[in-house]
């Protein structure tokens, strides 16, 4: 039978990919997800769709379409589609099809893993898609690590703290690339995060 399956990924590395996921993208018929995603699976030959920025909303009709025509389509997520994935852009395009979630393990799960930080001791907060606002503010203030998804820029979250008075000596643990060869993981002050160059694919942690 057609479905859509929204799957998530893992943070990179396929040793994050769960067994699930992996034997669904072998039994699709297309898989559609960024070049990131994609690069996960070389050695599949079906059809590829690859999503980015600007093309995403016609990608993902294309992919709700072919699932209408019959087929079974593998959405690829990185991370968990559901923690600012792929899962919320496609509910609320799609159509009358079957659509199944498979989780994956998040950035800010292996994030929390790494530094050993107990989630329920902790604030897990997305800025994807939205940028800081007084909110963040507000969390700093009650004593748990705050763990951020930025929304791509690691500056412009510092530059807000240190505009609102927030301690420059507080202390920040970038997790730069996960799970990737070149993974990174920097202790530091708020105030030296200005100081450094982060590529997009960072969680950041205030404590
Ligand atoms: C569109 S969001 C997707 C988040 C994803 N759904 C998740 O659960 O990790 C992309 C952001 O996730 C973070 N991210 C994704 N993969 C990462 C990795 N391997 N290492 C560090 N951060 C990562 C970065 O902040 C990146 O800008």
């Amino acid at each position: 039978m057609s479905k859509l399956y929204v799957i998530g990924i893992g943070p990179g590395s396929k040793e994050y990919l769960t067994f699930k996921a992996q034997k669904i993208v072998d039994s699709s018929d297309m898989l559609v997800g960024s070049k990131r995603a994609l690069a996960l699976f070389p050695e599949n030959k079906v059809k590829k769709l690859e999503v980015n920025a600007q093309n995403m909303e016609k990608m993902f009709k294309e992919s709700i379409s072919y699932v209408s025509s019959g087929k079974t389509v593998a959405l690829l997520s990185t991370g968990d589609p559901g923690f600012s994935g792929v899962l919320k852009p496609i509910l609320n395009l799609k159509d009358d099809i079957d659509i199944e979630v498979i989780p994956g393990i998040s950035s800010v799960q292996l994030c929390a893993a790494k530094l050993q930080i107990p989630w329920d001791d902790a604030d897990l907060v997305t800025l994807h898609g939205k940028g800081v606002s007084n909110d963040l503010l507000d969390l700093l203030e009650n004593g748990k690590p705050t763990v951020i998804l930025p929304n791509f820029d690691l500056n412009e979250i510092a530059r807000f703290l240190l505009d609102h008075d927030v301690d420059p000596q507080r202390e920040v643990v970038i997790c730069e690339k996960l799970s990737y060869p070149d993974e990174r993981i920097v202790k530091m002050s708020l105030g030296d995060v200005l100081k450094d160059d982060f590529s997009y694919m960072c969680v950041m942690v205030i404590f």
